[in-house]
């Protein structure tokens, strides 16, 4: 199991619970009836490491300047050994929803959250299957627990919920708060760097429907959190007129969105891609005018008429003056 299925899998990371200034990830992933388990470590949204429990061992990613000792090496290993007596005592009870799948993918993520002005808390969550289980959420002192699932089995039956509270409190939340702000020191110029997207709207012609394809693509930003409105004449485009919109990553650490919509060939109005982004002072702007297209396609189809008349003008003029001599040469010899 690599770490990049992980992300496929899990259905926290694209729900953000924790829609923080800066969270501190651990997501483990176990493959029912497998020894151990692997893990991927995130800031934020930056993978900072890996660890696999057969190895023990922790592999820093990217920024590899002294990031090993970051977090602590007996914490992480209490962390892995909880981990995959959780995995192997409970994998049993959540049977396939498919008797035939061969595959079966268990679970947790471990996300604290630190910002100034909340107070920290951390989550816990599983996932069966790339669907969410349950959490145990700590806020406050306090701890709640969710069951999402409907499967038969009684929550006390699947986690041992006063042990699981206890881990909680006592070894994952200060494990991870303080993991978390180990790398913020590292990290802090890459994780608070701006980057300025590159906005485009373009059109093109759909042979299906005879009319064409209006999208926005923002591409290349960070931090993630955009705002990408299409309008038109002035006035914000109804959401169930748009397609897409999704967040997707680049390989560079960056982002990209597109919002598309579907026009008819006769449209005349005119749309604008609205960017606002914490690289950028002012919203950015960029329109397609089909009302101005239409004028400007007059006025090239005008241009090329004068350019045509001027032209075959000359070359008349050239033809004329060019045959007067050649009969007289012919007229001579
Ligand atoms: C169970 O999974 C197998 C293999 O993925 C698939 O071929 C089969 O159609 C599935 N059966 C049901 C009832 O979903
Ligand atoms: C609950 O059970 C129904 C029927 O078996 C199923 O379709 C649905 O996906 C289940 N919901 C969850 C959250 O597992
Ligand atoms: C890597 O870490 C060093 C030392 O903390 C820091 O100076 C540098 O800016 C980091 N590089 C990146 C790309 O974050
Ligand atoms: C997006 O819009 C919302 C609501 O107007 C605003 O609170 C938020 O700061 C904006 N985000 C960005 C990145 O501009």
């Amino acid at each position: 199991m690599n770490t990049a299925c992980a992300f496929v899998y899990f259905p926290l990371l694209s729900v953000s619970v924790l829609a923080g200034p800066y969270t501190f990830t651990l997501l483990a992933t176990y493959i029912r009836g497998e020894k151990a388990f692997s893990a991927s470590i995130l800031l934020d949204d930056i993978t900072v490491g890996y660890y696999n429990s057969e190895t023990k061992i922790y592999v820093a990613r990217g920024n590899t300047t002294n990031e090993d000792d970051v977090i602590d090496p007996d914490t992480l290993k209490d962390v892995g050994e909880n981990l995959l007596n959780h995995f192997i005592g409970r994998s049993h009870l959540l049977k396939p929803v498919n008797e035939t799948e061969s595959r079966v993918v268990y679970q947790v993520a471990n996300v604290c959250e630190q910002s100034d002005n909340k107070l920290d808390q951390m989550i816990s969550k599983t996932a069966y299957q790339g669907s969410t289980f349950d959490d145990l959420h700590f806020l406050d002192g306090k701890i709640t627990y969710q069951l999402f699932s409907n499967y038969t089995e009684e929550p006390g039956k699947i986690r041992n919920l006063e042990l699981s509270k206890s881990r909680l409190e006592k070894l994952y939340y200060p494990a991870c708060i303080k993991a978390l702000n180990n790398y913020l020191k590292k990290r802090g110029t890459q994780l608070n760097r701006k980057v300025k997207p590159l906005v485009r709207l373009i059109q093109k012609a759909n042979s299906d429907s005879g009319g064409s394809r209006v999208s926005c693509l923002s591409s290349g930003f960070y931090p993630r959190h955009i705002n990408l409105t299409l309008f038109r004449d002035g006035q914000p485009v109804s959401d169930h007129e748009i397609t897409g919109g999704d967040l997707l990553p680049n390989a560079d650490g960056t982002y990209q969105m597109r919002k598309s919509l579907e026009i008819s060939a006769a449209d005349k109005h005119k749309y604008t891609c609205s960017v606002t982004h914490l690289s950028l002072d002012n919203t950015l702007d960029v329109t397609l005018d089909f009302s101005k297209q239409f004028e400007s396609a007059i006025l090239s189809v005008l241009i090329v008429l004068a350019l045509v008349l001027v032209f075959g003008t000359g070359v008349v003029i050239y033809k004329r003056r060019n045959r007067r001599p050649a009969p007289k040469e012919h007229v001579e010899t």
